[in-house]
Formats: structure tokens, sequence, C-alpha cells
């Protein structure tokens, strides 16, 4: 009799606890961000593949930042505006001598006449050919008001909630130009009512310096992000982004970000002798002190070595190292290999 209580107590308990646990599961999976929008499909940064990305069911969508010579946040990765715009054509003789077109010369105004497109090489050709065709459609570079406005629109009428994942770019380069990117960025987070939203925006950039100015100084309540560049890319930064990868450096960053964003190949390194991945402890070493991990970037057209396909890929970062989230140009790829996970999951 007693035996048979205590089954019936079991049942009970795992009837409760089963659902439950199923729905944390799914609750904790890992989360897809958009990265510069779906933008294997259409130009970077524009608006049409920041909606494309919403209607793929992207948990978060990136926007990198740069600011015009009124000082207004525009969503364009780089501080110039050759690679992706048609501002050669449109302004030929405003690049500085350098040859480059800086973003921090031109107003908005002028920023809104041009056009964007898919982005281009510094040989004129295509970055990913298979793209959107490069020179064609009538994309603009918007504000990152006007993006928020396109994602809380898209939220509204879709009864979803994305999150905005909003990177900095050349902070110090802004500074000496006397702008202070962090401090514009922030004011239009509040102005759109997004400063405090803290599940839904994460504030990401590679220079230590802006995050811990953004934590202690402004004392923003969100999430920050430390990014790690390989050296080699010239990022904006003075940080030693081999020390970050470190135990020390991580207890480092542990004091004003909440999470990591590593290029995806500090984390994979390769295949040992043996053809096994090797990886690194990058993963390990951050999650120990509570920090989050989203690696950079997964494209299904820019596959890292050794690496056969881009389900391969995903498996090997979301099931066997257990990234927390990771940036994507296929957030339509990424859901559907989560989606598959999570019915996976429910059915155990
Ligand atoms: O912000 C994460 C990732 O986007 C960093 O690389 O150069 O694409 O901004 P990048
Ligand atoms: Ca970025």
């Amino acid at each position: 009799m007693r035996r048979r209580h205590r089954l019936r107590h079991l049942a009970l308990i795992s009837a409760i606890l089963l659902p439950w646990a199923a729905m944390t599961a799914a609750a904790s999976l890992p989360i897809v961000i958009a990265h510069r929008g779906a933008s294997g499909y259409l130009p970077e940064h524009t608006l049409p593949a920041k909606a494309m990305a919403h209607a793929m069911g992207a948990d978060f969508i990136e926007q990198d930042v740069v600011l015009t010579r009124d000082g207004v946040p525009v969503v364009l990765h780089d501080i110039h505006l050759d690679a992706t715009t048609d501002v050669a054509t449109r302004f030929p003789d405003r690049a500085r001598a350098d040859g480059r077109y800086y973003a921090i010369d031109f107003s908005l105004e002028e920023i809104r006449s041009l056009r964007a497109q898919e982005r281009l090489g510094s040989d004129g050709q295509a970055v990913y050919p298979g793209r959107f065709p490069a020179h064609t459609g009538n994309f603009r570079v918007p504000t990152l008001a006007e993006e928020i406005d396109l994602i809380s629109g898209l939220d509204h009428s879709r009864q979803r909630r994305t999150g905005l994942y909003i990177e900095l770019k050349g902070p110090r380069f802004h500074r000496n130009e006397g702008q202070d990117i962090a401090l514009r960025v922030l004011e239009v987070l509040r102005e759109k009512g997004y400063e405090r939203r803290t599940g839904q925006v994460f504030l990401q950039c590679f220079d230590d310096a802006t995050l811990r100015y953004l934590r202690h100084d402004l004392q923003t309540p969100l999430p920050l992000i430390q990014l790690i560049a390989d050296p080699g890319w010239g990022e904006d930064s003075a940080v030693d982004y081999a020390f970050l990868q470190t135990a020390a450096g991580l207890d480092e960053v542990a004091r004003y970000a909440d999470g990591i964003g590593p290029w995806l190949e500090q984390i994979y390194l390769g295949r040992d002798a043996s053809g096994e991945p090797l990886l690194s402890d990058l993963v390990a070493l951050a999650h120990a002190r509570g920090l989050q991990v989203h690696p950079y970037t997964f494209r299904s057209d820019a596959l890292p070595e050794g690496i056969e396909s881009f389900t391969a890929l995903l498996d090997l970062f979301l099931n066997q190292v257990g990234v927390d989230g990771l940036f994507t140009d296929f957030p339509d790829l990424a859901r559907e290999f989560l989606q598959d996970r999570r019915q996976y999951r429910t059915q155990q």
C-alpha cells in the first residue's frame, strides 16, 4: 500500500515536473542573432534585411552603429561608406587622403540620399557572389531609431518580442572626431523606451574601455558583450585579445561584462590527426565565470576549413560545444536547426 502510494506520488511529481523540464529546456535554447539582418539574402543592415530576419524568427537582430557628422547613430558596419553604398559615384570629391569615404564626414541628409548595396571587396567584386546581386535594388542606410521603429512595429503586428543586439563601432575613432558614440546610442534607446529592457537589448563592442565606460560611468543596466577579434583585423581597441581568452583575462571581463562574442575560430581550432574537432577551452572558461558566449559569424556560404556542412557547424557549436547563442547571416537555417532540437526535446 505504502509502495503504491509512493509510486502514485512519483507519477504526480513527474506529471508536474516533466512538462516544466521540457519548457525550461526549450526556454533556455541558444539565441539566434541575425548578423546584420538576414544578410545572406539581402544587403546587410538594410531595413528589408531586418524585416526578413524578423519574419524568419530571429531572437535578436544585430545593429552595427556609427555616427553621421551631425551625431546621428546610423546602422552601418564600417566607419567607411564605400564598400556598401554608392558614395564614390554620388560624392566623388569627398574622400579623405586615404581614398576612403567616412560616414562621419557626411550629414544624415547626405547619407540618406545614398543607395545601399551588397558588400563589395577592394577589387570592386561582391564579397559573397551567391548573395543578392551587387549594384541592384533601391536600399538605404537606416538610422538606429528607424530600425528600432521597424522591429518594434513588427513585434506589435506579429505578436513577438525581438531583441536588439547593438555594436558600437569605432568608439576611439569617434572620440578622436569629437563624438561620443556610447552616449548617442543610449540616447536613442532612451527615446525609444529600450534603455532598461535588459532581456531585450545587448550592447557589444571590441573595445573594453568603452564597455567599462558604459557600465561604470554611463551606468547602463543593459547586458554588455566583450567582442574578441583576431589582432590582425585592426579593430578599434587597445585590448589584448590573447589575454582576454585566458582565465585571468576572463576574470577581468566578468567585472564589467555579461558575456563574450568570440570569433568562431577561437573555439573551433581545426581537426586533430585523427580528424576529430580541436576545441579551445574558451567556452568552459567563460561559463565558469558566468559569462554567456555568442560566437560569430555562422555563414552557410563560408564554412571554416574542415567543416563539411552548415548543419555540421551548427551541430558542433550548439550540441557539442554548448554556446548560448550565435551570430548568423542565415537566421532561418539556425532557427530550423534549433526547432528540430526543441521538438526532439519535447518528445523525450
Ligand atoms: O558583432 C559580432 C560580429 O558581428 C563581429 O564582427 O565585423 O561582423 O561586426 P563584425
Ligand atoms: Ca557586429
